[in-house]
């Protein structure tokens, strides 16, 4: 999703601005682009973008010698990636650059206006009318301009505006995230913390509403035409969390910090009172999450009906903003990067209708973790690569800790799965021996256009976000299904050597998954299943099996979920695709 970086200080804008650029690359992003106030008597605003990596950028662009910039990756979506889509955009005179994330969702009717007016506009973006607004309304003073540009403004942006007149920049946000890195005689400007924290851990937050004018010493900000402090905020991430450490890809160096990722959220969430936990007296719970979180919230249900006896039902963030619904009094929403659209607009929705808001993320300062009335840290650390691993299974101890700490759980029960919690990272350390099999599993499925992948009960949104992965990284087509709704449909689609890949976890549904393995087997599938390391009979069924360290039925979507991370790692990686960037998709997606 578009990512923004500005830079204002005495050192040159223009490395400063691409090295933070590059730690904005696992959001996603089709082009990139720069903007710099010259250092010299024009002040002119040198502008070099295009539909490139960062990379590539780096490498053409001319040097643009000044200390005050701005720059941009974007996710296309108005108008393909293109030179003239890419961001800065600027006025007809060249004076105002502007950065923007987020939707003007009534930039039409602005561009007509502003067309009727003589502006010359180029692209296709609903982004490029802010600079046009500014240019109308300036007279002498930028925050005054870009003040009265945002009145007219529907949607979502966070914007930084570049003016070659003023040594300054001036950002303002609504709707899309926002943060000021702070260090002596030098301010960065970041759609995101690990832009901007090689340089520094000291930030403000921004909120919506608020328009700020960031001079190398200084900040002010203001909301509503009042001047506002917002706190200064440590930020506890370093350098080396945003880095591979050795590995090919982020992305397996995330599937083995696993185990690390498991016993950290255990031990932090060991500290969770009473209060973070469900409500004691809640009648129902919804859940509410997208993409791989609204996995997690799957399993989530499972276990909250399981053992606490609470209807729950999990919905997409996106579907909430578009139906009615009737809301429980306490909602859960789940969300990596707590920056999702999505997620953020149901918040409000739901915030309005006085539902209270337990958020789980895996990033303080986000924007969820702000407005949420409480929050639960995951502790699984930035995670770089766009397909989420790590935080998928941090969201899923806190879901298990969550529903343990309810009053109503059985204190027996509680305890077995507290200790059968303690056992996994050990568990699903042991999945790392099954790599070389794995791998040569992925090399079946590299040849293959289609694969279906099979659970039921908590396993079936295992079998979603197996397939999900795969889709999302080695491009393969993938389905998930409830073993039970082959018959209904997708068997039409089985013949010979199509991969079914199936969880026969040792819970009530074993029998059944054996049954549904002998369907598709007998219309030739190649079957590869997951099961219990004690499974000693699947064997013969199956094609391939991975046997999975014993656990407790409940607990063994972390172990099958790793093992099916690894398998789409791999037939990524022998299919030579983009793994931790893969086309089209963002890390955060900031737009609904
Ligand atoms: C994007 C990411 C997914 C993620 C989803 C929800 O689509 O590519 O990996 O699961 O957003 O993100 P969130 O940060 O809300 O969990």
């Amino acid at each position: 999703m578009c990512g923004i970086v500005g830079y204002i200080g005495k050192r040159q804008a223009e490395p400063i601005l691409m090295d933070c650029l590059s730690r904005l690359e696992y959001r996603g992003y089709d082009s990139s682009g720069i903007a710099v106030r010259q250092n010299d008597n024009s002040n002119n605003i040198s502008v070099y973008k295009n539909a490139v990596r960062v990379e590539a950028l780096k490498e053409k662009s001319p040097h643009l010698n000044g200390n005050t910039g701005i720059a941009h990756t974007r996710w296309a979506t108005h108008g393909q990636p293109s030179l003239l889509n890419a961001h800065p955009h600027l006025d007809c005179s060249g004076r105002f650059a502007v950065v923007h994330n987020g939707i003007i969702t009534n930039y039409q009717e602005l561009k007509q206006q502003l067309i009727i007016e003589g502006h010359d506009i180029i692209s296709e973006t609903d982004t490029e009318v802010i600079p046009h607004l500014i240019e109308k309304y300036y007279k002498g003073n930028l925050e005054e301009a870009v003040k009265l540009a945002i009145t007219v403004l529907k949607g979502s942006y966070a914007i930084v505006v570049l003016c070659k007149d003023e040594p300054k920049l001036v950002v303002a946000k609504m709707g899309s995230p926002m943060v000021i890195g702070i260090s002596d005689c030098e301010k960065f400007i970041a759609s995101d913390t690990p832009a901007i924290i090689s340089y520094t851990n000291k930030v403000i937050y921004l909120e919506d509403g608020d328009v700020g004018v960031i001079t190398e010493n200084s900040i002010v900000i203001t909301k509503n035409g009042e001047e506002i402090r917002r706190e200064e905020k440590q930020v506890h991430m370093c350098k080396a969390d945003i880095q591979k450490n050795g590995y090919v890809h982020f992305m397996i160096k995330e599937i083995h910090e696993q185990p690390r990722v498991i016993r950290d959220t255990i031990v932090d969430n060991a500290l969770l009172t009473t209060k973070l936990t469900i409500g004691k007296d809640v009648q129902s719970l919804s859940i509410i999450a997208c993409g791989t979180s609204y996995y997690a919230g799957l399993i989530g249900e499972y276990v909250i009906e399981e053992l606490l006896g609470i209807p729950t039902n999990v919905s997409f963030g996106s579907e909430v903003n578009h139906r009615r619904m009737i809301f429980p009094n306490e909602v859960i929403v789940i969300t990596q990067s707590g920056e999702t659209a999505d997620v953020l607009t149901s918040m409000k929705t739901m915030q309005k209708a006085g539902v209270k808001t337990l958020a789980i993320t895996n990033v303080p300062g986000s924007t969820a973790s702000r407005i949420s009335d409480r929050t639960i840290y995951t502790k699984a650390g930035p995670e770089v690569s766009v397909a989420a691993t790590k935080s998928f299974i941090a969201q899923l101890i806190a879901l298990y800790q969550l529903t343990l700490l309810h009053p109503s759980m059985s204190p027996g029960l509680r305890e077995q799965l507290a200790a059968e919690l303690n056992t996994l990272p050990a568990k699903a350390e042991k999945l790392f021996d099954l790599e070389p099999r794995i791998m040569e599993c992925a090399r079946y499925l590299t040849q293959c256009t289609d694969v279906f992948f099979i659970g039921r009960g908590i396993n079936y949104p295992v079998a979603l976000e197996g397939s999900l992965k795969l889709k999302e990284i080695a491009y393969i087509h993938a389905e998930g299904y409830a073993a039970g709704e082959l018959k209904h449909g997708p068997l039409a689609l089985l013949c010979a050597g199509v991969p079914v890949i199936a969880i026969a976890a040792q819970d009530s549904n074993y029998e059944a998954m054996v049954t549904s393995i002998k369907e598709a087997k007998a219309r030739g599938a190649y079957v590869i299943a997951l099961a219990d390391e004690n499974d000693k009979t699947i064997d013969d069924s199956v094609d391939v099996v991975f046997k999975v360290p014993h656990t407790h039925f409940l607990l063994s979507p972390v172990l099958h979920t790793i093992v099916l991370q690894l398998l789409a790692y791999f037939t990524a990686k022998l299919r030579g695709c983009p793994i931790d960037f893969p086309r089209n998709l963002a890390k955060s997606v900031t737009v609904e």
